[in-house]
């Protein structure tokens, strides 16, 4: 199977595998990758989740280069789509997701990672848009996403150069939030994601709606998104234990209600 999933109690790990092409997306990867995102987007008991790729040297390689070269223009745009679902299906999900990124993420692979929430790198981690040398633009979200995450002139750099870049490189220029030594990325995946699934699961849904209505909205739409996401989080169980935790000097424990 090109997805596994596992459970660690609240967080799903998910692993795409595919060792005979650096886990390259192809229709079927996505597809289950799809399923995935769907299977646990509903789930409560699935707080937050952590992708990463099989094997040591690569997250994703991109899109399957093998698949498309000979695709007619209408079949690379059902190919596109079905990536930009993937994508905006993981960007959407109730709960974060923490890329894991433990190599290469190219193209596809790329765009993957922008889709997560958050992203760590490990050392050998290498980012970019290498489509142009393959005379095409990237089709999963990148050239959407990379100028939104990153700013028009790093997005620039990376999609007219085809350029890969170094973790270091990926932290400076804010693509990924940290690095860490290869052994230690999943620890600190694992370490980051427990911190995430002991909040409130409501008040981090709203936190990742607010902030993605950022990217897609003007200010005052935005901040009338966050007033009523505000207004929401008064509405729960967890608003009532979370202040009265604090006022009362103890660790709160949210139900999700
Ligand atoms: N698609 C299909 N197969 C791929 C692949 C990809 N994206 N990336 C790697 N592979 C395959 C290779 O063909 C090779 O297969 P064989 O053993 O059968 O020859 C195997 O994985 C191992 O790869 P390499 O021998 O090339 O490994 P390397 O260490 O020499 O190089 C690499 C690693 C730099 C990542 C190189 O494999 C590479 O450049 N891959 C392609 C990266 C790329 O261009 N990605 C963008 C794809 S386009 C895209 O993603 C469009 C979009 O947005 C939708």
């Amino acid at each position: 199977m090109p997805v596994e999933v596992t459970r660690e109690g609240a967080v799903a790990v998910v692993i795409v595998s595919r060792p005979e092409a650096l886990n390259a997306l192809n229709t079927r990867t996505n597809e289950e990758l799809l399923a995935v995102v769907r299977e646990l987007s509903p789930a409560d008991a699935v707080r937050v989740v952590v992708l990463t790729g099989g094997g040591d040297k690569a997250f994703v390689a991109g899109a399957d280069i093998a698949e498309m070269q000979g695709f007619t223009a209408e079949e690379a745009r059902r190919f596109a789509a079905l990536g930009q679902e993937v994508m905006s299906g993981i960007a959407a999900a109730p709960q974060p997701w923490i890329a894991a990124v433990n190599g290469f993420a190219l193209g596809g692979g790329c765009e993957l990672a922008l889709a997560c929430d958050i992203r760590l790198a490990s050392e050998k981690a290498k980012f970019g848009q290498p489509e142009i040398s393959l005379g095409i633009t990237p089709g999963f979200g990148g050239t959407q996403r990379l100028p939104r995450s990153i700013g028009v002139g790093w997005a620039k750099y990376l999609v007219l150069s085809g350029r890969h870049i170094r973790a270091d490189e990926a932290l400076r220029i804010g693509l990924v939030q940290a690095v860490y030594a290869k052994d230690e990325l999943m620890p600190q995946a694992l370490k980051l994601a427990g911190e995430l699934a002991a909040k409130s699961p409501l008040a981090m849904r709203y936190c990742k709606a607010a902030v993605n209505a950022a990217a897609d909205t003007d200010i005052t739409t935005g901040q009338g998104i966050e007033r009523d996401l505000f207004a929401l989080a008064f509405a729960s169980e967890d608003q009532g234990e979370g202040m009265a935790a604090f006022l009362e000097k103890r660790a709160p424990e949210f139900g999700g209600r």
